[in-house]
């Protein structure tokens, strides 16, 4: 059994998809064994996207981040990292095969309505940059 961290982005809270596109989570097999919805800081977003600080996209993808609401989720379940990820679809959801959730909601590259983390390592660290260990409830 595996965890990985889940965000649902502002496209999708603006558009209330948080259960349409939780609905896509569970029917996968993942089960939500923590969410809360949080307007995310400016420094929330710079910390959890610094690894695209040079990016020439960095500054539109952390004002999109902080425009509205998201929900952010613990995921659970056997291969969860990587099975999440091929549920999200590829990052630009023209690209981003039938069925997946960029597919069927991802407005654009930029507002592809979801995060998943890409490996354990990081999973562990997006985990705990917005849950307390009792907050999970498995
Ligand atoms: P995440 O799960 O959000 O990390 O998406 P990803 O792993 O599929 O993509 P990646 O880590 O490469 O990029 C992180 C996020 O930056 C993407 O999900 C997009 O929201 C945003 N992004 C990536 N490329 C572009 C771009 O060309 N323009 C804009 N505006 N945003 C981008
Ligand atoms: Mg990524």
């Amino acid at each position: 059994i595996e965890r990985t961290f889940s965000i649902l982005k502002p496209d999708a809270t603006e558009r209330n998809l948080t259960g349409a596109i939780n609905a896509v989570i569970e029917k996968a097999g993942l089960r939500i064994v923590a969410q809360k919805r949080i307007r995310m800081t400016q420094e929330q977003a710079e910390t959890f996207y610094a690894v695209h600080k040079e990016r020439p996209f960095f500054g539109e993808l952390v004002s999109f981040m902080i425009s509205a609401p998201v929900v952010v989720q613990v995921l659970e379940g056997d291969n969860a990292i990587a099975k999440y990820r091929e549920v999200m679809g590829a990052t630009d959801p023209a690209k981003a095969a039938d069925g997946t959730i960029r597919k069927l909601y991802a407005k654009s590259v930029g507002e592809n309505s979801v995060h998943g983390s890409d490996a354990a390592e990081t999973a562990a660290q997006e985990i705990a940059q917005f849950f307390s260990g009792n907050e999970i409830v498995g």
